[in-house]
């Protein structure tokens, strides 16, 4: 059972406080009867109408892609980028969104549901979900500034949390360095390693949390299982301090 705003609003009618003025105003019938009531409860077997049209939530699904570079991840863009959404295109019917953010040029692991309560969990920094990302940077950082990254770094908003550095493998006169952060500050990752003096030329992000890209090419995706959903839901509880 839940509240019929948030049915209204998991069916996609309207944002939860628009769904109430619907309430209000007499627009939203349950099972023939007109509702008023905002605490009103409902569940899936009720049929709920909205100035006579019968709405449905739609199912709740989980997505896993591997982002390639080129692809921006909010929904629209003034500009005509093309959207990670463009990969989902007739292949995914409901109306799922990103999880966080990837910048246009990083590649990688991202999520998209259209489960907002947990993609709102999911990117709360409360919740210390980890994030780890694979950064090609400038140079050779010695341990020292790695340590400094590990520890934090002043940003223009502030210190970041701790962190865990690795070094990974030289490429040429550059690194290959592994970075786990729980934050997900805009362009972070980019921002941590500029300060430190080793700019970043290519970004992937290898892990959210235990899920990995094992298996997924560049541009695919794959839908989370019923066990990984529940294990990501269990995260986000077990760190709700
Ligand atoms: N940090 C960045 O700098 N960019 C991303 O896309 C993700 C994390």
């Amino acid at each position: 059972m839940e509240r019929l705003q948030k049915y209204l609003a998991r069916a996609g009618v309207a944002a939860r406080r628009d769904a109430e003025q619907l309430i209000l105003a007499g627009r939203v019938k349950v099972n023939g009867k007109v509702v008023k009531e905002l605490g009103f409860k409902v569940s899936d077997r009720d049929v709920v109408e909205v100035d006579g049209r019968i709405v449905k939530p739609e199912k709740l699904v989980y997505i896993l892609m591997y982002k390639p570079a080129g692809y921006i991840t909010t929904v629209d863009d003034p500009f005509g980028r093309p959207t990670v959404l463009s990969l989902l295109a007739g292949k995914v019917k409901e109306r799922v969104f990103p999880v966080g953010r990837l910048d246009m040029n990083t590649e990688g692991l991202l999520i998209l549901t259209n489960d907002g309560d947990l993609a709102m969990a999911l990117t709360h920094p409360k919740h210390q979900v980890p994030k780890t990302y694979l950064a090609l940077v400038r140079g050779t950082p010695n341990r020292a500034k790695l340590k400094e990254l590990e520890r934090g770094v002043l940003l223009e908003d502030g210190y970041t949390a701790p962190a865990k550095v690795n070094f990974k493998k030289p490429e040429g006169k550059n690194s290959w360095i592994e970075i786990t952060i729980h934050e997900g500050r805009k362009r972070q990752v980019r921002r941590m390693f500029k300060k430190i003096g080793h700019p970043v030329l290519k970004l992937i992000r290898t892990r959210i949390a235990f899920l990995t890209g094992y298996g997924l090419k560049k541009g695919s995706f794959r839908y989370l299982t019923p066990a990984e959903v529940l294990k990501l839901k269990r995260l986000v509880n077990s760190n709700r301090g």
